[in-house]
């Protein structure tokens, strides 16, 4: 028996991956956290499957769900929105399971911050205007910030930022990071992505709050940075008419120029 933790991707039914469809219909019992996971991916669960929200469950119950499939020798999808590697909360649940010594296994899913770029047409990392992306959120009611972990902190990199959980604390967001961004820096707000009813609001961290004026207070990614604007970015270097590389030697001195795939596909030189 295993409990096998999948990422149900952020919304749109058909952005589960197919590993994590497979799993879904191989396990009788789906425990889904409902507040973010669409009923559509429970289509996947086998018939007669016992299925569980958990979203009004504490993590005592949960863990006694598992307990009794583990019991019966039932496989468990225990299914969480996005991806698992961020505010998922599978590092509590797995480390009960692994005092209870029950299996786990993990499969990722399509995590927001991609979808909402995905729905901005946006690529977060421009050349010459940022290299890094900053997965964070604002402190919350259950869960305050780690010393260190600031908006101002991460502000001053200059990175592109994705706020998860934080669309209410907008007015707080724009207070900290127009120091060091400017009051010009691109804004997007991105409600609900991928799902039917998904808005987006572009502006800039002068305008961003008046435009949400209160009328998005939930699951919603803010993404903060220059690459917002999506203009006034270098070329990359990969794709150079002159740029020597493995895949495009330029000149017979080139080290690239003997290189060849071995049977795997791995480099090799020859
Ligand atoms: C508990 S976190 C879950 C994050 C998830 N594990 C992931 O990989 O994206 C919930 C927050 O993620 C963001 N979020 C989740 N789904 C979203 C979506 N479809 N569109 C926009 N933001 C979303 C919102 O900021 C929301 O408050």
């Amino acid at each position: 028996m295993t409990v096998h933790f999948i990422g149900a991707g952020p919304g749109a039914p058909d952005l589960l991956t197919l590993r994590g469809r497979d799993i879904i219909a191989a396990c009788p019992v789906c425990l889904y956290a409902g507040s973010l996971v669409p009923e559509a991916i429970l289509q996947h669960c086998p018939p007669g499957a016992r299925i569980v929200n958990t979203a009004p469950l504490d993590l005592d119950r949960i863990i006694d769900e598992i307990r009794d499939a583990h019991a019966a020798g039932q496989d468990v999808a225990r299914l969480h929105s996005g991806d698992l590697s961020v505010w998922s909360a599978m590092g509590e649940q797995m480390r009960r399971l692994k005092a209870l010594d029950i299996p786990v296994s993990v499969t990722p899913g399509v995590p927001a911050f991609a979808a909402a770029a995905a729905a901005l047409g946006a690529e977060l990392t421009l050349p010459g205007l940022a290299q890094s992306v900053v997965l964070t959120r604002t402190p919350g009611r259950a869960s305050s910030m780690p010393q260190g972990e600031s908006l101002t902190n991460f502000a001053a990199t200059g990175a592109t930022l994705a706020l998860h959980l934080s669309i209410q604390k907008i007015a707080r967001v724009v207070a900290d990071l127009t120091p060091a961004y400017g009051a010009d820096c691109p804004v997007a707000v991105v409600y609900r992505a991928s799902w039917p009813d998904q808005k987006i609001l572009r502006g800039t961290l002068a305008d961003i709050e008046a435009q949400l004026d209160g009328g998005i207070t939930r699951t919603a990614l803010i993404l903060v940075g220059p690459a917002l604007a999506g203009e006034g970015f270098d070329e990359s270097c990969l794709y150079a008419v002159d740029y020597d590389r493995r895949y495009r030697p330029q000149s017979a001195d080139s080290p690239w120029t003997d290189w060849t795939p071995d049977a795997e596909g791995a480099a090799t030189h020859g």
